[in-house]
């Protein structure tokens, strides 16, 4: 291989692939969208929020990057999300189901709605299952493709987030290890990123803190010390997980936390006086 040619293989990790993001307009997904695109990549954004999901395209480049409207719970959307995205590009090589939402944590179950039970499931569950579904049904007769979702800390940990939360990021886990079983024989891959806490919309509702104050408060609880985790570096483990470099990981949950759910702070076996 030619120097150059050595250099952008490394460099445009994603040359050539077509990528679907749910959650694209904000947050995680609008950093992926962006990394993404830097590798190369063609992505679509499908998203509620139109305003904004057009204005993260227009920033990235619109031949970089289009918009589609897509409830993530409703089935007709999705399926036009994927049906879009393969129209315009040709194929569909990686769905990023990253949509999700949070709701108040309201720590005690008898204070629990199960409306508001309902409405996180319908978004983080149902929402995951569609796009894997949609997916796959454009992956299987290419033969190839590979699905990413948005886990959480939350998929392995209690007492992190509210019960629907915590309960819906389990599945989200759950359906990537069926599917990944499922879709091996077309050789396409499932996995799913685990960040710990992200200064976005999302976690700034939920912790009740803005940007750097939200970033020193979990960093402060954190385990790795030093570094603030950031959106970017979430993208960048998606990044990885789409590229040909993990072209054999699959069913795996890829925690970006730092260790965090490792830890059973209870034993206080590494503790050092201050150095
Ligand atoms: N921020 C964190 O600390 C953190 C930690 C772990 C996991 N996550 C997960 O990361 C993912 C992205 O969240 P974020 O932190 O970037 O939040 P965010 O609020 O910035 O982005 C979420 C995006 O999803 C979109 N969305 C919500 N409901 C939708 C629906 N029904 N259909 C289509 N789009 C919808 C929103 O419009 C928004 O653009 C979520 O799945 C979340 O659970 C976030």
């Amino acid at each position: 291989m030619a120097a150059t040619s050595f250099v952008s293989a490394v460099t445009r990790r994603l040359e050539g692939k077509v990528a679907l993001i749910t959650g694209g307009a904000s947050g995680i997904g609008h950093c992926t969208a962006k990394v993404f695109t830097q590798h190369g990549a063609k992505v679509v954004i499908a998203d509620i929020q139109d305003e904004l999901g057009h204005s993260v395209c227009k920033t990235l480049g619109p031949s970089n990057c289009t918009f589609v409207h897509c409830d993530v719970i409703n089935e007709e959307h999705i399926k036009n999300a994927v049906d879009k995205t393969v129209d315009t590009h040709g194929k569909m090589d990686i769905m990023f189901n990253n949509a999700g939402i949070t709701d108040d944590n309201k720590a005690r179950i008898i204070d629990n709605a199960k409306a508001d039970f309902e409405r996180i499931l319908k978004v983080n569950i149902t929402g995951v299952f569609l796009g894997m579904k949609h997916a796959a049904r454009v992956m299987v007769p290419a033969r190839s493709g590979c699905i990413i979702s948005t886990a959480s800390i939350a998929s392995k940990i209690g007492g992190a987030a509210s019960h629907a939360y915590c309960c819906s990021k389990h599945a989200v886990l759950g359906l990537t290890r069926n599917v990944a079983v499922e879709l091996g024989q077309f050789g396409i891959r499932v996995n799913c990123v685990s960040p710990y806490a992200v200064a976005t919309p999302l976690a700034n509702k939920f912790v009740g803190l803005d940007g750097e104050d939200l970033e020193k408060a979990m960093g402060g609880i954190g385990n790795l010390k030093g570094v603030t985790l950031k959106a970017e570096d979430v993208a960048n483990a998606a990044l990885y997980l789409a590229s040909d470099e993990a072209k054999y990981v699959s069913g795996h949950n890829l925690f970006i936390d730092g260790g965090y759910t490792i830890l059973n702070s209870t034993f206080h076996m590494f503790e050092y006086p201050d150095e």
